[in-house]
């Protein structure tokens, strides 16, 4: 079926099978692979991405759906080549160690941030809950994303 999708602010033509999800068209048919495959059962995070600024698990969403949404992945975050300030406080905090996960935390932030300019740590937690870590960085996370909200 053909579809329009509107990602990081660009129209895209696609033309694909009915039922492909978001997160196979991300990155085999537009070459966006910073949006992770972990689980495909929207249990691990690693997939997520803005779909009218709520982080949602690209794996989950079909195309078809994603059709009426802004979708936004984490390469569309950067301002050239200023990183997002979320982007920036991982980086800057190490919050990261294989970063397989990265691409999805740094979504569920920004999508955090947009709804609670200054989260406190239980909401910083609660909106990390879906992302799924192997390498344990969520302390380092934590501190990217009050930093991010508060700059110094
Ligand atoms: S790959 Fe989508 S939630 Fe795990
Ligand atoms: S940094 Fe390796 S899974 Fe999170």
């Amino acid at each position: 079926m053909k579809l329009a999708l509107t990602v990081n602010g660009e129209r895209r033509d696609i033309d694909v099978p009915p039922n492909a999800s978001l997160l196979s068209v991300l990155r085999d048919d537009l070459g966006l692979t910073g949006t992770r495959y972990g689980c495909g059962r929207g249990q691990c995070g690693a997939c997520y991405v803005l779909a009218d600024n709520r982080a949602v698990a690209s794996c989950l969403l079909t195309a078809d759906q994603a059709a009426r949404m802004e979708i936004t992945t984490v390469e569309g975050l950067a301002n050239g080549a200023d990183l997002h300030p979320v982007q920036q406080a991982f980086v800057d905090e190490d919050a990261l160690q294989c970063g397989y996960c990265t691409s999805g935390m740094v979504i569920s932030a920004v999508a955090l941030l947009a709804r609670d300019p200054k989260p406190d740590e239980t909401s910083i937690r609660d909106a990390l809950a879906g992302n799924l870590c192997r390498c344990g960085v969520y302390g380092r996370a934590i501190r990217a994303i009050q930093k991010a909200a508060s700059p110094a």
